[in-house]
């Protein structure tokens, strides 16, 4: 089933390989497309991946995560991305960019020594940052953000774009009942809680079309004490099918929870797709495509989990980092990625460019 075809929303996928989103640190410092950060997309393409997600781009100032990250909070940046649109789809590949704010995990020497802003007051012991409280005000500010964001990306020729809703960042922030703690319109019950990506959804519909591909990533589990946990999650994912979301991507964890997201040292099958119990539990209560993500690294696991029907698609980070060329070797023979998932790359902050530190040649 791994390369079979398959149509996602409308977009025709070649196999059901996806490349997850991964910040590729390949933007220039203004945020717009390189040279380097298109030759990175034409590799993957070439490599078989039948759907790349773009690393996370922002949306607003006020959420920058990273340095060199690609931004579209402004129209001047439609033109660099759609070369890079363009560059995929001249190999035949697809593209679909993924949105953040990084709320309470941007840090404040990337907002211009602000603090960062989030749903409610909640100290993150793992960054030491205790960010502010948005007003109103702000909140609609960011949801036109997003819906801004979500035509600067049809316009610059995306398939589709994805909801960053997972790992802490804002989104997921308005979801947890850990980081919301607000009692009003926005906070205060798991309905309330619902309503900023709600929110967000409908400016970015409003914003595209009914037949443009919109996707979400979420946690199903926070793993943090009073964090959203699967039986909320599912909810949410099911009144984000109910309002007409295209596809959702389950993941989990953020910054607090250390380590739940990129675990490490998947070495053996059994620590493999370390979420599908999750996407299962999804798959089991939505008619939307549930994509998986998280330590699939062998391709009789992947086909495995999609024979099981516990996703329609797998999802992949690191391995694709290592082998942007993964997914062909795959259909080769090759049985297993060569990534140890020992998180080199993560520590992009001491990286030129986001890059598998295992290669002789970093
Ligand atoms: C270097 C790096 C950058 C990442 N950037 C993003 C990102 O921009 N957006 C996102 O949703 N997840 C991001 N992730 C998480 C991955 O998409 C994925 O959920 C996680 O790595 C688990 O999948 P894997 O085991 O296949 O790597 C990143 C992971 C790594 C290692």
């Amino acid at each position: 089933m791994l390369f079979e075809p398959y149509n996602l929303a409308g977009i025709e996928l070649k196999n059901r390989i996806v490349r997850s989103a991964t910040y590729e640190k390949r933007a220039n410092e203004d945020g717009f497309v390189t040279d380097a950060l298109i030759e990175f997309y034409k590799d993957l393409t070439r490599g078989g991946v039948g759907l790349i997600i773009t690393g996370n781009a922002l949306v607003h100032v006020s959420g920058r995560t990273s340095s060199q990250m690609t931004c579209i909070h402004n129209d001047f940046y439609i033109d660099k991305l759609k070369r890079l649109t363009n560059a995929v789809h001249r190999f035949d590949g697809k593209v679909i960019l993924q949105l953040i704010h990084g709320g309470r995990q941007c840090f404040p020497d990337l907002l211009g020594g602000e603090n960062p802003i989030a749903p409610s007051e909640v100290h993150d012991p793992s960054t030491k940052i205790t960010p502010r409280e948005m007003t109103n005000e702000e909140i609609w500010e960011i949801i036109d953000a997003f819906g801004d964001a979500a035509r600067r990306a049809m316009y610059a020729g995306f398939d589709g774009i994805q909801i960053h809703g997972a790992h802490g960042y804002l989104v997921s922030e308005f979801l947890s009942p850990h980081t919301n703690r607000r009692d009003d319109y926005w906070g205060g019950d798991e309905g309330r809680r619902f309503h900023f990506v709600e929110e967000i959804y409908k400016a970015m519909r409003k914003e595209v079309g009914n037949n443009y591909p919109i996707l979400i990533k979420m946690n199903v589990d926070d793993f943090v004490e009073g964090g959203l946990e699967p039986e909320e999650s599912v909810r949410v994912a099911k009144r984000l099918e109910e309002l007409g979301m295209d596809a959702v991507e389950v993941s989990g964890g953020m910054y607090e929870s250390k380590g739940k997201t990129c675990q490490i040292d998947i070495l053996k099958k059994e620590q493999e797709a370390y979420f599908r119990k999750a996407s299962r539990l999804f798959k089991k209560e939505l008619n939307i495509p549930v994509i998986l993500v998280g330590g699939i690294r062998s391709k009789n696991v992947a086909e495995d989990v999609l024979q099981r029907g516990d996703a329609d698609l797998i999802s992949m980070s690191r391995p694709l980092i290592r082998e942007p060329d993964l997914p062909n070797k795959f259909m080769q023979g090759k049985e297993k990625a060569d990534c140890i998932s020992c998180n080199g790359c993560l520590r992009f902050k001491k990286l030129d460019v986001v890059k598998c530190v295992q290669l002789k040649t970093v």
